[in-house]
């Protein structure tokens, strides 16, 4: 079949077969299909979507594009985590070690950040001497010790993802949710998990800005699984304000630490770690339902021994596991600056996607793919929709190592941050499950 076909018969509407479908990811990933002809096809996908069936092979093809992970000399169900991504998720950070000190092997492969969103490689790479690039024997190796490791996402995985991000990235063909939940699952899948828990955001910082589009996405993702075989559920969570405190690489890593360490931290991000973890250990058959999980959780967060099992990580990586007693040992930005808003009022909205993308003005962030990063800048931002502030209060705590970049990111917070005189609900944190038993929505 020639290629104009397939674009033909996505335009129409029509179904592609299983085969038709591995064809194209086969030859655009070798090379011979060109990027005008991709392009087509994918903008063919945006509007006409795809059949639970077609969009189960496109994921299939995208994870068989490249290698793939053998977990299997790997004692244990091995429960993978996935978020679609937000501003101030240092969710990684703190579940991995968790998971793995309650008893589950947590084998991560993780991006880079890009945009307005963090990723937990950069972040890991804050800590001096970490290396988050492991060899595939390395990562075994570790993960046979330790229960635990996590390294970026290499070149080999999923490469018809990669090729077909950059595309899409370009070709407005984003909003995509075939196109999303086939990015996400085939890495997943590729990366060697048996079964996968998604932390599916949803608002102003999240690539789904309507709960009904969420679920949506969640729904697509978890009848994947089941048609590939890997049980998949997915737990839809707040992203109308930051779910952490802090922004930024080396922040980000200390928060996760004062979480660790139970002394401090975002009380939502600790949340969304606990209800996250509970579900990867039911799904490992670690305990018999979520309440039983989040109690080994907790004791696993109680003892420190989730603290524990993070400094085993950070040295088996190369890294320094003293930075947890000594922060001044984590690279730091030269200044510092409150941001403070002109006017009293109750918070009545946070555009999220803009405290993140104030973050990556300040250097913490990409703009573009490959971009340097700065490791020690972000943001700390300790309001929450619903909050009483005032020219008094500090909203957020800047942190550059160029004095120039403060400004600008300052406009970016005042601007995000909206006030009013209503009293402002707390908006709920866990909205809602979608597992193969169904949508559980809690509000
Ligand atoms: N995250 C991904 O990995 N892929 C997408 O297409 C969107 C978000
Ligand atoms: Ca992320």
């Amino acid at each position: 079949m020639r290629i104009v076909d397939h674009i033909v018969s996505k335009r129409d509407g029509l179904e592609m077969s299983a085969e038709e479908i591995r064809e194209l990811i086969q030859a655009f990933t070798a090379g011979t299909i060109p990027d005008y002809q991709m392009s087509a096809w994918l903008m063919a996908v945006y509007f006409r979507g795809m059949t639970d069936r077609e969009t189960a092979a496109l994921t299939m093809a995208m994870a068989q594009s490249g290698e793939t992970v053998d977990l299997g000399s790997i004692p244990g169900i091995k429960v993978d985590k996935h978020s679609t991504g937000g501003v101030a998720d240092t969710t990684t950070l703190v579940l991995a070690p968790l998971v793995a000190a309650a008893g589950v092997p947590v084998a991560k492969m993780s991006g880079r950040g890009l945009g307005f969103t963090g990723g937990t490689i950069d972040k890991l790479e804050s800590i001096p001497g970490f290396r988050a690039t492991l060899s595939r024997e390395e990562f075994l190796r570790n993960l046979r010790r330790l229960r635990l490791a996590i390294t970026g996402q290499t070149a080999d995985i999923a490469p018809a993802d990669g090729k077909m991000y950059a595309l899409r990235d370009v070709t407005g063909t984003i909003e995509s949710i075939p196109l999303i939940a086939s990015s996400i699952m085939s890495k997943k899948i590729a990366a060697g998990a048996d079964k996968i828990v998604l932390d599916v955001k949803v608002g102003s910082g999240a690539f789904m800005k309507k709960q009904e589009d969420a679920v949506k996405l969640a729904e697509t993702m978890v009848r994947i699984g089941e048609l590939v075989g890997r049980e998949t559920m997915a737990v839809i969570t707040s992203m109308s304000q930051p779910l952490g405190w802090a922004v930024g690489n080396s922040l980000e890593v200390e928060e996760a630490l004062d979480i660790l360490e139970g002394k401090a931290g975002s009380p939502e991000l600790k949340e969304v770690c606990l209800v996250l973890g509970a579900h990867m250990l039911v799904l490992a058959g670690k305990a018999p339902d979520t309440k039983a999980a989040r109690r080994l959780l907790v004791d696993a967060l109680e003892s420190k021994r989730a603290l524990a099992k993070f400094a085993e990580m950070i040295a088996a990586q190369g890294g320094n596991p003293e930075v947890i007693a000594n922060r001044a040992l984590f690279p730091r930005a030269a200044f510092q600056q409150p941001v403070y808003l002109e006017q009293e009022g109750t918070i009545q909205a946070i555009d999220t996607a803009r405290i993140g993308y104030s973050a990556m003005l300040l250097g913490a962030g990409r703009e573009y793919k490959g971009q340097d990063i700065d490791l020690g800048a972000g943001l700390d931002i300790r309001c929450r929709v619903g909050d009483r502030v005032g020219p008094g209060t500090p909203v957020a705590v800047l942190s550059a190592n160029d004095a120039a970049k403060l400004e600008p990111a300052a406009a970016q917070i005042k601007q995000a941050i909206g006030l009013g005189d209503r009293i402002a609900a707390k908006p709920p944190l866990v909205l809602g499950t979608v597992s193969k038993n169904g949508i559980e929505m809690y509000i």
